[in-house]
Formats: C-alpha cells, structure tokens, sequence
C-alpha cells in the first residue's frame, strides 16, 4: 500500500509532457554523457539534442531494461558507493518523452552540459607510472587481455592515499586492475592474460572501470607501497572497427600517514567447477567463517564468460541474514569492484557465504563455444572461476592475526590440504 501511493507520488511529479530541455536533458547529462561523449568508451555520444533524439526509442527500451547505465547489483541487496542507477520515476520520465515524440522545448531551459575532464582528477600526482611502448589494439577480433610489468621509482616505502588509471585512448579500455609486486623475480615486461594476472602480487591496489575516476582509499588504511616494488596492471581491450594504440599512465598520491588499519581480502573461491556442455544451471558455493569482527568495506567478484548469477551474504550470530551482493545477470565486460556506502560490521563467527551459478547451454548468448563444450576452473578464456573477495578491517587491528590463519587454512583446504605445513604465511 505504502510502496503504491510513494509509486504514485513518484509518477504524479513526472511532467505531463516533457521536454529534452527542462527534463530529460539533465538525467542524460548525469547519468549517460560521462561515458557517451567523443573519446569515451560508449559507441556513440549522448550530449545534445540531436545525440538523444536520434537514439531515442533504444534509450528507452535500454533504461527501461537496465541494461544501461551498467550497474550489475540488484537493488535493495546493499548500498554501494556510486551506484549508477536511474529511479523508476526517470525511467518513467524517458519513456513518457520518447512515447509523446521526444520533443526537445525550449532550448533556453537546458542546463550547462557537463564538462569533462581530460587531466588528473586530484591534481598532480606524486609519482605517474606510464607503459614504455604503446599497446596495439586491433581493429577487429576477440578482446585482448594484456598484462603489464612496469619499474616503478619507488626507493622507498611509500604509503598510498590514492590512484588513477588513465588511459590515453578511452574508446578501447574496458577496465584496469592494478596491483603491485616486490618480488625480485624476472618478468615479462608484457604479456597475454585473461581472467587473473598469473602471479602472486604483494598488493592489490584497486581496479579502474569507464565512469569511474581515481581510487581513494579509506581514511587511515593508506596500504604501504615497498620499495623497488614494479606496478602489475591488467588491460582489458576492446576493439572498436580500427586500429587503435593506449598508451596508460597510472598517478599515484602518496601520504605520510601511517596506516593505522588494514583492509583484509577476505577471498572465497572454489576450483570445484566442472560444468557438463548444455548444462543452463550449474551451482557452486564456497563457505568461511569469520573468526574475528571484521568491517566488510567492499566487495570484488570474479567469474568469467559463462557465470550467470553471483550472490555472497552472512549468516550472522543469532541468524540474521546480511546480503553482502547479488548480481543476477553477470556481464564479465563491467568488471567493477564494489565499495559499500557504508561499512558492514559482521561480528566474531560470522558466516560468510557463496553461490554462483552458470549457464553452459547453447541458449547463453555470452557462452563462447558452439556448440557448448564441457567448462572447468582454470584462468583461461574458456574456463570458468569462482571467487568473491569482502575486502574487510578487523575491528581490533590486534585480532587480525587470528583472521590471517582462519583464511591460511581455508586456502590450504580448498587446494586439498597437500601442502599444509601448519605455517601461516607472514
Ligand atoms: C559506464 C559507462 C556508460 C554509462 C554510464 C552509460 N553507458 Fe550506454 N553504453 C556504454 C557502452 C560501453 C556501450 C556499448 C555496449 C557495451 O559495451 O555494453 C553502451 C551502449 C549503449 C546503447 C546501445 C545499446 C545497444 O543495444 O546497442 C545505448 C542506447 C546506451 N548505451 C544508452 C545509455 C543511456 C541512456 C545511458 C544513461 C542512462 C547510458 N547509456 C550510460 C557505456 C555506458
């Protein structure tokens, strides 16, 4: 009854007939020019009248859909930071515009369109990283997923208060992951990689998706950079119909304050995946009990092509359930990490919970092979994964041993428990 009259209130405020100009201009300007303008990511620019009207009725079958702006969480299962969703109301509003004709008004009422942004979005950075050759992307063909090891002047430990990625051509990144590593090993300076980067990093320092901007990091958990550290980034490239060149940059903004909290990754994964060809719903859940309380602060999923819905939720002492995420429709090409509005506190015994589930059948329009073929874990293209990560502060820094050791046998008994020599790692 309630949900009625708001959803009456809501559509008694939607302009009986409205405008580009004074209605619609301004929900497109927030919400869709950021990544539909020239030089972005999105086929074509939606900033004038003319851009809108010309797509009109697939605005309106598009936002109707959800299927723009990206955004994969289901509403009403947590508050993210930056959620890129439009109210039933500006849904309604488009498709009432487009329905009467999409008329554009009186061009005097349109706001200012938005002004985008071509430079660093905090200012200088202290240290800019940038890949030594540009990366070739193809006119046509798949996506490519490239790997990039890159010297940093870094001599000595650095604490980082925030990141930018920015590529130089915006219409092929689809997204970035970056991640730091110490180690002394030699490495390839670039190399193909798909869904993980093929080593073990000392840092993961945060991912760059179109329409977001640089990665700050939470007050007080500045993650310390080490010394002689190379940045670790994968690219994934999606060509556009011709040759194209990137050549990214990332800035890096350091603090001298000392972190005072860390953010732990609190990673369930599963390698259990061996999903029969034709097979439309194939389930797959993993399990971890937090032994200390933790401050879930977001939420990073990782599956590839054929993965379908994804949900992660606490059981927590007393029973209550606590969605941490849920996404029913996974598209691998919106590879975003998730930061809630605000932090979760999950208390001591806390039980965290999994399930994906994939769609190997031939009716899956994202299933890479025809006819479908038997799918099972690995990091390649055609196989599968599973893994979600509650990036997570323990409430009393001193526990977080204890939450190390919880999650070194998780890991050792999800590889089987062959090599657990009882060490948690340092
Ligand atoms: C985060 C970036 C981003 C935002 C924000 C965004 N788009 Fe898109 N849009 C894209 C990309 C990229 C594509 C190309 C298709 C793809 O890769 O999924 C696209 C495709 C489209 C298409 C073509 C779909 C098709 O089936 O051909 C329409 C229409 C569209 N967007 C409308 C909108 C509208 C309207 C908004 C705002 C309400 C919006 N987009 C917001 C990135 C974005």
């Amino acid at each position: 009854m309630i949900a009625l009259l708001l959803a009456a209130a809501a559509a008694a405020s939607i302009p009986a007939h409205p405008t580009f100009s004074r209605d619609v201009a301004p929900v497109i300007f927030k919400n869709c020019s950021g990544c539909h303008h020239d030089g972005e990511v999105a086929p074509f620019p939606l900033v004038t009248y003319a851009d809108v009207r010309g797509k009109a009725k697939l605005i309106a079958d598009v936002t109707r859909s959800r299927l723009m702006p990206p955004w994969q969480p289901v509403a009403g299962y947590g508050h993210f930071a930056g959620e890129r969703r439009l109210s039933e109301p500006q849904i309604e509003l488009i498709r009432r515009w487009v329905a009467q004709g999409a008329v554009e008004g009186d061009a005097r009422q349109l706001p200012r369109p938005p002004a985008f942004r071509d430079d660093w979005e905090l200012g200088k950075p202290d240290l800019v990283v940038e890949v030594p050759e540009p990366m070739d992307v193809p006119a046509e063909g798949p996506d490519v997923y490239q790997c990039f090891v890159v010297p940093m002047d870094v001599p000595r430990e650095r604490y980082i208060r925030a990141v930018e990625f920015f590529p130089s051509n915006r219409r092929v990144v689809h997204h970035a992951l970056l991640f730091a590593d110490s180690s002394r090993i030699a490495r390839e300076p670039r190399y193909p990689c798909f869904g993980t980067i093929g080593l073990l990093p000392s840092l993961g320092i945060g991912g760059w998706s179109p329409g977001n901007g640089a990665i700050r990091m939470l007050d007080g958990a500045a993650p310390p950079l080490q010394a002689g550290s190379r940045l670790v980034a994968q690219i994934h490239y999606h060509p556009d119909g011709k040759p194209e060149q990137d050549k990214w940059r990332v800035g890096f903004y350091f603090t001298d304050q000392a972190p005072v909290r860390r953010v732990v990754d609190v990673g369930l994964a599963t390698r259990a995946i061996d999903i029969p060809a034709g097979e439309s719903h194939y389930v797959v859940r993993q399990h971890f009990t937090v032994p200390i309380a933790v401050d879930a602060v977001g939420v990073i999923p990782h599956a590839h092509l054929i993965c379908k819905e994804m949900r992660a939720w606490a059981i927590v002492p007393g029973g209550r359930k606590q969605w941490l995420l849920n996404i029913a429709d996974w598209n691998f090409n919106w590879q975003d990490q998730y930061r809630y509005a605000a932090p979760i506190r999950l208390p001591a015994d806390s039980l965290i919970e999994m399930e994906f589930v994939y769609d190997n059948s031939a009716a899956n329009p994202r299933n890479p092979h025809s006819p479908p073929q038997r799918v099972v874990w690995g990091p390649g293209t055609d196989d599968e994964m599973a893994g979600v990560h509650i990036q997570s502060i323990p409430v009393h820094m001193d526990e977080l041993p204890e939450l190390g050791r919880a999650l070194w046998g998780a890991v050792m008994r999800s590889v089987g428990g062959r090599f657990y020599t009882g060490a948690p790692p340092q």
